[in-house]
């Protein structure tokens, strides 16, 4: 079976990246294999796991390109290349593409990221789903486009807000979630099913 080739784009931790390998490694039949793990910062944790699953890693630090995005992109493209990547998948990438990346992309690229879009695109999404009073968060798979956390939605999950919740609660509750909703989603879309994919996991509040 010829396989689908992925690259993973992180720059931390790289948990979400770890649940995208496992669930493509964990099964034979799957669609799609990891062929690289890339990172805009050397030191991040998740390229050492990466290596421990026997994944291809690479770096590019962005900080010599001193703000040129488009020449420190250049120099992702190299590895990416070489990779024979046809599709890639950002978890948690915390560099802003340029149009022009993103168009060479576009189609063959997905992010997760920790709101239920459109709300709360960008940064702090789990402060202020708390500060709007919300009774639900959750996380969103989408393709990319040049429009910041607006592309395409392709699956969503949602968990619910606990009065106790503070950011960093719900954050932690979340993000075993995104590790079901990810690798589910992209399994779906290299298989060439675009039906949106919603995992709801709601609780009953104890009564
Ligand atoms: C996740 O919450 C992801 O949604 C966001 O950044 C976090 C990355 O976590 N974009 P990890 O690096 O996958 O552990």
């Amino acid at each position: 079976m010829r396989k689908t080739r992925v690259a993973i784009l992180i720059s931390g931790g790289g948990s979400n990246m770890i649940a995208l390998v496992r669930a493509m490694l964990a099964d034979p039949e799957h669609p799609a294999e990891p062929v690289l793990v890339l990172s805009n910062d050397p030191r991040a944790k998740g390229l050492e796991l990466a290596a421990e699953l026997g994944v291809p890693t690479a770096a590019v630090d962005h900080r010599p390109f001193k703000g040129d995005r488009a020449a420190f992109e250049a120099e992702m493209m190299a590895p990416l290349r070489a990779s024979g990547a046809e599709l890639l998948c950002l978890a948690g990438f915390m560099r802003v593409l340029t149009t022009g990346f993103i168009e060479t992309w576009q189609g063959r690229m997905l992010n997760i990221h920790p709101s239920i879009l459109p709300l709360f695109t960008g940064l702090h999404t789990h402060a202020r789903a708390l500060e709007a009073g919300m009774a639900v968060h959750g996380c969103t798979v989408h393709e990319v486009t040049p429009e910041l956390d607006a592309g395409p939605i392709l699956g969503q999950a949602v968990i619910p807000v606990r009065p106790e919740d503070s950011p960093e609660t719900l954050a932690a509750r979340l993000l075993p979630v995104e590790h079901l909703l990810y690798p589910a989603v992209l399994r779906r879309f290299v298989s060439g099913d675009r039906r949106k994919l919603a995992l709801l996991r709601a609780e009953e509040p104890a009564s």
